[in-house]
């Protein structure tokens, strides 16, 4: 028997470490493991890579496998495939899997879910899904691998941007990553003692940003307060750029404040890379883990879960991963995007109840 592994979609910090654990638990249970290069184009274009080796003792990981398993990005490589996106190729990529696997671990996000579901449902392939993104925008799932190696690199960077600003009494504007999810930026402002969150999900206008981060920073600053940093996190979803939105603002104060000077810092890929974190390195392992025996216990269409803030879903062996079918991911993983869903309405919430206390 042979399993497939794929990193698809934007690389995520663990995603090594998943592939690791397939490769480990898959050979631990006699089981041949190849790697699929770059996503799903590699599945079109035949591009495969042995993970597992014939040792004295059985099968192994390769030294590639091993040497990767604590580095950040993705050494398979990744990809968001167009080619995918049609019926076409899809067949073509399920042709190929049929011909040299029995089964395949999909490491991704929404869009990568989403092709491991058309797999099973249009061309009868065995599929389980591992949920990986920095953003925090996967349905059914407690954390994705990523998002917790994102959030410590955010709050050390920072953490430093605060170093420099406290020492001239500056205001930053410092912008995350998280396109139609603002976690990154709701979590990351908090543990990093920002004064202001902006986030896509507030669904704020542009004037009333300016005005708020104004006021907010007029405050901060006045001679009573005595103040020595603002910090204020804002979402790459927020329509408004970092440098448009510290223009208008120092606009708005004039010289209201003298010389205190608001500046603009976008993080950007910056969040993506480095080593995983603990935690991400240990679920990035149980879910591999809870992936493989799903294969061997002959389920498909099917992504595991950390411990999920939905209800639903089937047990396994380890208590913190349940697997739900991909169709209910993709649902709720839609419900999070576009607000409806509990999770949320109870993120936006929470937020909402921290805001007067993030500007003290
Ligand atoms: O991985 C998700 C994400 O980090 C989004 O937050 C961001 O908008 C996007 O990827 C950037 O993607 P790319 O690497 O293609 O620029």
């Amino acid at each position: 028997m042979a399993l497939g592994v794929l990193t698809s979609g934007g690389d995520a910090p663990g995603m090594n470490a998943a592939v690791h654990a397939v490769a480990r638990v898959a050979a631990g249970r006699g089981v041949h493991v190849l790697g699929v290069e770059r996503g799903y184009q590699g599945l079109i274009d035949g591009r495969f890579r042995e993970l597992t080796r014939q040792a004295p003792g059985g099968l192994t990981p390769t030294r590639e496998v091993e040497l990767s398993a604590n580095l950040g990005g993705s050494f398979l490589g990744t990809a968001r495939c167009k080619a995918f996106y049609e019926a076409e190729g899809r067949a073509v990529a399920a042709a190929a899997m049929k011909e040299r696997l029995d089964g395949l671990v999909v490491i991704g996000g929404n869009g990568s879910l989403t092709g491991a579901h058309a797999l099973a449902t249009e061309h009868g392939c065995q599929v389980v899904g591992i949920p990986a993104s920095i953003d925090h925008d996967i349905g059914c799932t407690g954390t994705a691998i990523g998002v917790d190696s994102a959030l410590n690199t955010i709050v050390e960077a920072c953490d430093r941007i605060s170093d420099t600003a406290r020492s001239h009494r500056r205001a930053f504007v410092v912008e995350v990553m998280g396109r139609q999810s603002g976690y990154l930026c709701m979590a990351g402002s908090v543990a990093a003692g920002a004064d202001a969150a902006l986030f896509r999900e507030q669904g704020r206008t542009e004037e009333s940003i300016v005005e708020d981060v104004a006021a907010l920073i007029r405050r901060a600053f006045s001679d009573d307060r005595g103040k020595q940093r603002v910090l204020i996190l804002k979402a790459e979803g927020v329509e408004i750029p970092c440098t448009k939105l510290v223009r208008l603002v120092t606009e708005a104060i004039g010289d209201e404040l003298g010389d205190v000077s608001i500046r603009a810092t976008v993080l950007g890929h910056l969040v993506r890379g480095g080593n995983p974190s603990f935690l991400d390195r240990m679920v990035a392992n149980r879910f591999g883990h809870a992936a493989v025996r799903a294969i061997l216990d002959g389920k498909t269409d099917v992504m595991t879960a950390w411990q999920s803030p939905v209800p639903g879903g089937e047990k396994t062996v380890d208590h913190g991963v349940t697997l739900f079918t991909i169709e209910h991911v993709l649902r709720e993983t839609a419900a999070l995007l576009d607000g409806s869903s509990p999770v949320t309405k109870g993120r936006v919430a929470l937020m909402e109840a921290a805001a007067g206390v993030l500007a003290l």
